[in-house]
């Protein structure tokens, strides 16, 4: 039978079962009687060690090569690992030239090293951790919402709306690099999505739950270790919800679920990740796991900056966005516990959010998850559901026109509702004390780098 390594690892059946193996060989070492292999095959962190007469000839067996092994599955003498593989017959599939691949044996390269290679980095140790956790990371958060009732929604990557107003989209030319059959195919400029936001609101006046997970764009120009071009939103939109309340109470769920999902799953990874890229952030993420979230309004994180203002180099000001500085000062203020930030102006935020009228401090009911590491990790809050503030609102930002289909799930059958987006590497970021960005998504695109 063939298995794969983590198969193989896992078997109960050590008594000499015929199996075969395939994957990339992690180590070589050659004893006098034995020759001992370890093969990955990115199923799992661990090698499988193959145990091969030394009479064998090694000379292609190098680091990196892909083989396939034939031979018997016995019960390891070490204690170590509890199997390894008694080889019968190694068939090298492609050799590699180990001096000239980029990644070495044994070396534990630092990860702006590895960012060099994207085609290559996947098979470290460290890499390949992060990469199978990410993958349980996205199917803990289909699992959760399924879980909760929600109905998945796939909202289009292109489009024709610029929903967050700040005009940072990708715009397509019409000069044939998109390959559409005619010039002007869709009449109107397109855009790449910056955000599923306004078309999960359609859905959620027809399914009341709705949740979407995929790529998102912006063309911020920005070198940060927490923006990408190209990234993974997760964005769920619930009818019927009237108070931040509900919606922090969401995302504080997803937030923990996720992360004991994944860490029930694969947690030779996370240690790993642990180990080697965040010591300390065993506990770091313990402790956010077993404590409440905060929330503070927007109007107290302000007055809570001020007084720390000396350690800002931009100023803290009511009416102004808060900086990635004031998101960290503030969550290291609530004792590195994640803090919900609520209730913004109205002036800094985008035409759809609900106005709290709540006079000359006008705020809107939005809200921001702050955490330790990231800073801002969720957006979100409360749209505005009622017919005449949203049509002043588009008035005022002369967006009328664009936006009627918006404006008409205010004349027909209108809900309050709610909703917020989760940057996904940012979330993989803040659970495995990742410090740059492009550290947990296998293609990273960013300004003046698109590598592959
Ligand atoms: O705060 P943002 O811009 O909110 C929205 O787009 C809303 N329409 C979401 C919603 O309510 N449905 O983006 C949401 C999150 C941010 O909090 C951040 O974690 C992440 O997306 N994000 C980025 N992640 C990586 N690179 C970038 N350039 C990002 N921009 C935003
Ligand atoms: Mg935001």
């Amino acid at each position: 039978a063939k298995l794969s390594v983590r198969e193989a690892l896992g078997a109960q059946n050590t008594s000499g079962e015929r199996i075969k193996v395939q994957g990339w060989i992690r180590s070589v070492r050659s004893q006098k009687e034995v020759l001992f292999l370890h093969v990955n095959d990115g199923s799992s962190l661990e090698s499988l060690q193959i145990v091969a007469d030394s009479s064998l000839d090694s000379r292609e067996l190098t680091f990196g090569s892909s083989v396939e092994i034939q031979g018997q599955l016995i019960k390891s003498p070490s204690k170590r690992q509890n199997v390894e593989l008694k080889a019968e017959k190694i068939k090298v599939i492609g050799n590699c030239d180990a001096k000239a691949f980029p990644i070495k044996y044994k070396e534990r390269h630092p990860l702006e090293y590895l960012r060099q290679y994207p085609h290559f980095r996947c098979r470290t140790n460290v890499l390949g951790s992060i990469l199978r956790i990410r993958s349980e990371a996205t199917a803990a958060i289909h699992s959760f919402f399924k879980d909760s009732g929600f109905v998945h929604i796939h909202t289009p990557i292109i489009t024709s709306n610029d929903s967050e107003g700040a005009g940072e989209l990708f715009q397509l030319e019409p000069s044939g690099k998109l390959k559409l059959p005619e010039k002007n195919f869709f009449n109107v400029p397109a855009f790449l999505t910056v955000s599923g936001q306004l078309h999960l609101e359609v859905m959620s006046g027809a399914f009341t739950q709705v949740f979407t997970f995929g790529p998102t764009f912006r063309a911020e120009n920005s070198q940060s270790r927490r923006h990408l071009a190209e990234f993974y939103m997760v964005e769920a939109e619930i009818s019927f919800v009237d108070s931040l309340q509900d919606l922090m109470q969401v995302i504080e769920e997803l937030f923990k679920a996720t992360a004991m999902m994944v860490l029930s799953n694969c947690p030779e990874d996370v240690e790993l990740c642990h180990k080697f890229i965040a010591p300390g952030q065993k506990d770091r993420l313990e402790h956010m796991l077993k404590n409440n979230f905060l929330i503070i309004s927007y109007t107290e994180a302000v007055e809570i900056l001020k007084q720390a203002s000396q350690n800002f180099t931009f100023t803290p000001e009511w009416g102004v966005d808060l900086q990635t500085e004031h998101e960290k000062y503030l969550v290291k203020h609530c004792g590195n516990i994640p803090v919900f930030v609520i209730n913004y102006p109205l002036a800094i935020k985008p035409f759809y959010m609900r106005d709290n009228e709540d006079g000359p401090q006008h705020t809107v009911a939005a809200v921001d998850l702050l955490v330790p590491g990231v800073g801002e990790l969720f957006g979100g809050g409360l749209r505005e559901e009622r017919y005449h503030f949203l049509e002043e609102r588009l008035a005022r930002s002369g967006l009328t026109e664009v936006y009627q289909w918006y404006l008409d799930l205010r004349r027909f059958g209108s809900v309050p509702h709610g909703g917020f987006g989760m940057g996904f590497e940012r979330y993989l970021q803040c659970i495995l004390g990742v410090d740059n960005i492009k550290d947990v998504i296998p293609f990273p695109r960013f300004p003046h780098s698109c590598l592959l």
